[in-house]
């Protein structure tokens, strides 16, 4: 047994500022746990012999019902699947990293519990999903969209074409990825990863008859799949390993290369102008992304959209900031050849990459196979090819990330 200091976020909206606060305050408790025991755990210790008032919201203890999401040290996550030793270790670490001279107190640096960001607070550590979680997880129409009449029993697929949504499968719905994903922040009205991860379980469906419609509608709202910045703040608090971010990517994949959607969002473009870019110049340059995007194949060949030129001209400021800070390169030495940062034959490798990827073009799916199947056989190593991902793809299914 140990004793762990754990300092929670509370929120008691009945409050009349007497004895209790009004607002949100901090409070510590003091637990005496074995450490191999959950932060949850914790909770219902201090709930139990404490604070009967603590709000708190669990149910299976085992990480199955998704219910006990919270912040732990500022990391969204499971309360029940987060051990408080490791808790406390995380604890001191992040105050090591911030002040190196600064000695720990003893018995160690207080374990943050916070409620999940992104979500208004109910009670204390309780949050309201309905309005930043479910509401979003309808709107992507969470169920099989089938046509005809019903079989007599069940429809059959092979199990094989299953494989690719397995992941999305594994959700347990518990908003750790919402409460994570920094687009949200920006923008609430952003769909978010646990939705879209949803819809990639039926776009990726092979019994759904919609996909072509769900892709239009996810690609084409403004809040849609190009609303993700490709953090992967969700794929690192996600307790089942759904990813949800390479499902998002997934359904941009299919929305591309498989529907070639040239969405409302230009997001179409933005991604063929990031892979021109940089098969043409070996490198990212962002000084051309810009026209890239919104004017593809300028010089000429494409006229803008409307919305692309309000798009451009909207994006002046974000490019002036990159010229100052040396992110874009100014107008005067935006001229066409090697981009000078690009060291020796790396532009010779870099078109080999394009050539090997056109050649080998490859499905992989780590959730399903495993990294290890990653490793090549001794004589399959090809030292001409370093970019050699290797892994056999699933049978079927959608492109992975
Ligand atoms: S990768 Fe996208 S969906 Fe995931 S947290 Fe970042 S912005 Fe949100
Ligand atoms: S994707 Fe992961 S983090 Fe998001 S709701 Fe599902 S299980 Fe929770
Ligand atoms: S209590 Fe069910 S997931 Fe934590």
């Amino acid at each position: 047994m140990a004793n762990y200091t754990l300092k929670v976020r509370r929120y008691q909206p009945e409050a009349d500022g007497a004895e209790v606060p009004q607002g949100a305050y901090w409070e510590d408790f003091r637990v005496d746990l074995d450490p191999t025991l959950s932060v949850l755990d914790g909770l219902l210790q201090v709930r139990d012999r404490e604070d009967g008032s603590l709000g708190v919201r669990c149910s299976c203890r085992a990480a199955i019902c998704g219910s006990c999401g919270v912040k732990v040290n500022g990391q969204s996550t499971l309360a029940c699947k987060t051990q408080i030793g490791d808790a406390q270790t995380e604890a001191n670490r992040a105050v090591e990293g911030r002040h190196a001279s600064r000695t720990l107190r003893p018995g160690g640096e207080p374990i943050t519990v916070e409620p999940m960001g992104n979500m208004p607070v109910i009670k204390d550590l309780v949050t309201d999903m309905e309005s930043t979680h479910w509401a979003k997880v309808r709107r992507v129409t969470p169920w099989l969209l089938d046509d005809g009449d019903p079989p007599e029993r069940e429809r059959v697929v092979p199990p094989d074409s299953m494989v690719d949504i397995t992941q999305t499968i594994a959700c347990i719905q518990c908003g750790a990825c919402v409460s994570a994903c920094l687009s949200m922040e920006a923008d609430p009205g952003f769909i978010g990863p646990a939705a879209l991860a949803k819809a990639y379980r039926f776009v990726g469906d092979p019994r759904d008859v919609q996909t072509t419609e769900r892709l239009h509608d996810l690609a084409n709202d403004p809040h849609g799949i190009y609303d993700c910045t490709h953090c992967f703040a969700c794929i690192e608090a996600c307790p089942k390993g759904v990813a949800p971010m390479d499902q998002i990517m997934r359904l941009r994949r299919a929305a591309t290369a498989d529907e070639e959607i040239d969405d409302l969002n230009n997001g179409y473009r933005h991604e063929a102008a990031f892979t021109k870019i940089i098969e043409k110049k070996g490198t990212l340059d962002e000084s051309l992304l810009l026209q890239e995007s919104y004017a593809f194949g300028l010089k000429g060949k494409l006229i803008p959209r409307l919305s692309a030129i309000k798009g451009l001209v909207t994006s002046i400021p974000t490019a002036i900031r990159g010229i100052r800070t040396g992110k874009m390169r100014s107008l005067s030495k935006l001229i066409p050849g090697v981009h000078e940062k690009l060291p020796g034959d790396a532009q010779e490798s870099v078109k080999r990459i394009y050539e090997h990827a056109e050649e080998h073009h490859q499905q992989i799916n780590l959730y399903v196979q495993g990294e290890e199947e990653l490793e090549p056989e001794p004589d399959e190593e090809d030292t001409d090819h370093p970019v050699e991902a290797g892994g056999e793809a699933p049978e079927s299914g959608r492109p992975d990330s």
